[in-house]
């Protein structure tokens, strides 16, 4: 039997596996560094957090829900994103009754079953900060400035934003009914005619050319925004512009997801296809009530860590491979293992960065193993060198070698690679 990886997933393996430790890190740094806290939650749920969360009538829930029945006979759910979690674990700790707003940010996995393609997988992986207890615009755009800063610290250059507006509780059901009555006079296949009656604003989201062809005079949720929603939306834009970040109003930009009020945005790549979304978010002042918590507004991003390491290729800027290690022991003989292998722990325990030849593959074998690593000396140890209390360091750029005593070799090599 041979075992592959499931359909829609996949491994990520050294080398390129080292630039997916440093796209988490850079697009969670400027969140860290604004304070938000980390917060990690599961990787399931119960089932009804997802379905009333997200919504019901969207694809994640209808279609592409990994659930399963625990043996204890509970509907669980693997999480196809992490908003929900979080406010949930927000309202189950009762963090609403200290300091507002709460920040936080989480990086994990995320399942969502989906038809697999270039850039859409079934296990993905976000970054996300979330920041709960505050309507303020200043904080929709914080949020939006530190995704920004964290796709620029990693070299991007050409990740655009687009921003909308949803509306709220006021003015969406205006809007609603307006597209509806829109919509209905369309020529549309069942299947979307259902989908205007239950959810009108994922119609605008339809990609087929012929649907697109005849959504171009749809009604505009801008058009529709009462005062309160029209001033806040102003007020982000303001703000934005002032931290020169450039954005594109985009009035059709649905997300995938039910819970979104007022403020929304996307943040695309033009270099990677049909799924060019490298991240989105938004504003969710109603999700805490709709998964029974208190009165709870929220704003907040997730940016796809798979899909930026594809940006950073399609804009050639994958970083050539770094060396693993910094120095590379090889044992001459069985009792030159035994005595080099303490000194590789010390060599570690000094603060570099070293590995050693296993498995006992000969001079040759070993040697090309120390080029192959990377490091820039090796330390060879042989019969001679051992009765002399001394090893052999060479540096395998210039091939010099020099006998340095066992004592002082640990020494040596922190001064010669500081
Ligand atoms: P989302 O737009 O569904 O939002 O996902 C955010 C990002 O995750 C996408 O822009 C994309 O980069 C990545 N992503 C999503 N699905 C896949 C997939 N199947 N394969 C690869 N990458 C994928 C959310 O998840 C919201 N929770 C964001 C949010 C946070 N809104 C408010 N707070």
């Amino acid at each position: 039997m041979n075992f592959q990886a499931p359909k829609g997933t996949f491994d990520w393996m050294p080398p390129r596996s080292e630039t997916v430790l440093a796209v988490r890190d850079a697009l969670a740094g400027p969140a860290r560094r604004a304070g938000y806290g980390y917060v990690e939650t599961p990787a399931f749920e119960d089932t009804g957090l997802f379905s009333r969360g997200v919504g019901e009538s969207t694809d994640i829930v209808t279609k592409e829900m990994y659930t399963f029945t625990s043996r204890g006979g509970q509907s669980l759910t693997l999480r196809p994103e992490g908003t929900a979690s979080v406010v949930r674990a927000v309202i189950e700790h009762g963090l609403y009754g200290g300091p507002l707003p709460i920040k936080l940010w989480y990086s994990g996995s995320f399942f969502r079953y989906e038809r697999a393609q270039a850039g859409r997988y079934r296990h993905f992986s976000q970054v996300g900060a979330e920041a709960l207890g505050a309507e303020d615009p200043a904080l929709d755009a914080e949020l939006i400035v530190l995704a920004m800063d964290g796709y620029a610290s990693l070299g991007l250059r050409h990740v655009r934003l687009l921003l909308n507006s949803l509306g709220c509780r006021e003015c969406r059901p205006a809007y609603r009914a307006a597209l509806q009555d829109f919509l209905r006079a369309l020529d549309l296949d069942e299947a979307t005619r259902q989908r205007i009656e239950i959810n009108p604003l994922r119609v605008l989201d339809d990609k087929r050319p012929e649907v697109r062809a005849q959504l171009a005079g749809a009604p505009l949720v801008t058009d529709h925004l009462c005062g309160a929603c029209k001033a806040y939306h102003e007020e982000v834009r303001g703000l934005l512009a002032a931290a020169d970040v450039p954005y594109e109003d985009d009035p059709r930009l649905v997300r995938g997801l039910d819970y979104y009020t007022r403020t929304t945005f996307e943040f695309v790549h033009d270099g990677l296809g049909a799924q060019s979304a490298v991240g989105g978010g938004g504003r969710y002042d109603g999700l805490s009530e709709m998964i029974g918590g208190p009165q709870l507004p929220g704003v907040g991003w997730a940016l796809g860590v798979d899909r930026t390491v594809l940006a950073l290729e399609a804009e050639g800027l994958l970083a050539e491979p770094a060396g693993r290690v910094d120095v590379f022991a090889v044992p001459l003989g069985e009792e030159a293992r035994r005595r080099i292998f303490p000194l590789v722990a010390a060599l570690r325990r000094a603060g570099l960065a070293v590995d050693m030849a296993f498995g006992g593959r000969g001079v040759k074998g070993a040697m090309k193993a120390a080029d192959r690593s990377g490091a820039r000396y090796a330390v060879i140890l042989g019969d001679r060198d051992i009765e002399a209390g001394a090893v052999q360091v060479k540096d395998l750029t210039t091939a010099d070698q020099t006998a340095v005593p066992l004592t002082e070799v640990v020494d040596v090599l922190k001064g010669r690679l500081s």
